[in-house]
């Protein structure tokens, strides 16, 4: 547990405290699903039969490996957005390094303890940098430290970007855009709009997992900010918001409560059928990925597309 001297509080607490006073209802960030415990059930998540997206992103990069390193060419980094645990990175870098022996590979993480799990994957494998540091901020740092003149490529697999808002994705990828050299490489792993019942079941799978994810962050709050929520008191809910084209999930209070959360000082009321807004995880169309590539500096180059589960591989380069 987390201590606090004298009146400074955690970026949690400032969040939570942020995200209960909004005027269009309670909201907490998705990235606090991410303590020891939330880490584990999302590892589960991953495994469920429901939940196709990560196998999709697997296999797509296993099957394409080598077409996307050709469609890269050569290379001199190969940087990551969030260090994973391999198991999705190992086909590309095996593939990136049968034509450029000399790689450099850069897994950007805030936890230590996933670039460690990264390194013992694969460290062996390729000379390895870690980056300690939120994305943005490690993606600055490799681009100002950057020597020779190879070009990079770099991976954001997962559809972790669907946690974005649309209006904020344009911008995210400018961002990104302006830490890399024309003639880099982007590849990115997004979900695809599908069969609603296949999207739903996805979030809200009967075994009760990510039901579990999300009741977790109470737990969170309970533990490192002193917070009293009754878990059971809650009920796992998703919805697929069509005009917004995302999933989101809530916790819907079940009835009349009072929470205090001590690190806050403060007490906050939730009427019953009220909710927490824990999550949006959008959905996308390939026309619209190649329109991202457009705004924000790069050139679409190839897209790979899942079968089985709608998922999309995207390579784009960036432009002059
Ligand atoms: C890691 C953000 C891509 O939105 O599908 C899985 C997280 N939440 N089940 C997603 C998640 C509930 C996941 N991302």
């Amino acid at each position: 547990m987390s201590t606090l001297i004298g009146s400074e509080l955690s970026q949690f607490a400032l969040d939570v405290a942020a995200g209960f006073s909004t005027a269009g209802g309670k909201r907490i960030a998705p990235r606090y699903f991410y303590d020891d415990l939330g880490s584990a059930l999302f590892e589960a998540i991953t495994l469920l039969p429901e939940y196709g997206l990560t196998r999709a992103d697997e296999r797509l990069l296993r099957i394409h490996a080598d077409e996307i390193a050709q469609g890269a060419g050569k290379l001199g980094t190969v940087a990551e957005l969030g260090s994973g645990n391999g198991k999705k990175t190992l086909p590309i870098l095996r593939a990136v390094l049968q034509m450029n022996p000399q790689i450099t590979y850069q897994p950007i993480d805030v936890s230590a303890a996933a670039l460690a799990v990264c390194e013992r994957e694969i460290g062996s494998l390729c000379e390895m940098k870690p980056v300690l540091n939120d994305w943005m901020q490690g993606m600055s740092e490799i681009g100002r430290k950057r020597e020779e003149n190879l070009p990079l490529l770099l991976l954001f697999f997962g559809s972790s970007v669907g946690n974005l808002d649309r209006t904020e994705i344009p911008d995210f990828f400018r961002d990104l855009r302006s830490h890399l050299r024309p003639g880099d490489f982007f590849l990115l792993g997004a979900d695809l709009v599908k069969d609603i019942d296949t999207m739903i079941a996805a979030y809200d799978d009967p075994t009760g997992v990510t039901a579990a994810f999300n009741f977790n962050v109470l737990g969170r709050m309970n533990r490192e900010l002193q917070a009293n929520f009754d878990l059971r008191a809650f009920a796992h809910e998703v919805r697929w918001n069509s005009e917004a084209r995302r999933i989101e999930m809530h916790l819907l209070s079940c009835r009349d409560q009072d929470v205090f959360i001590g690190a806050l000082d403060r007490a906050y009321h939730l009427e019953p059928g009220e909710t927490i807004w824990t999550e949006s995880s959008h959905k996308f169309s390939e026309e619209e990925l190649r329109e991202y590539a457009r705004l924000s500096g790069f050139a679409s180059v190839a897209t790979w597309v899942d079968e089985e589960w709608p998922f999309a591989e995207a390579l784009w380069r960036a432009t002059e």
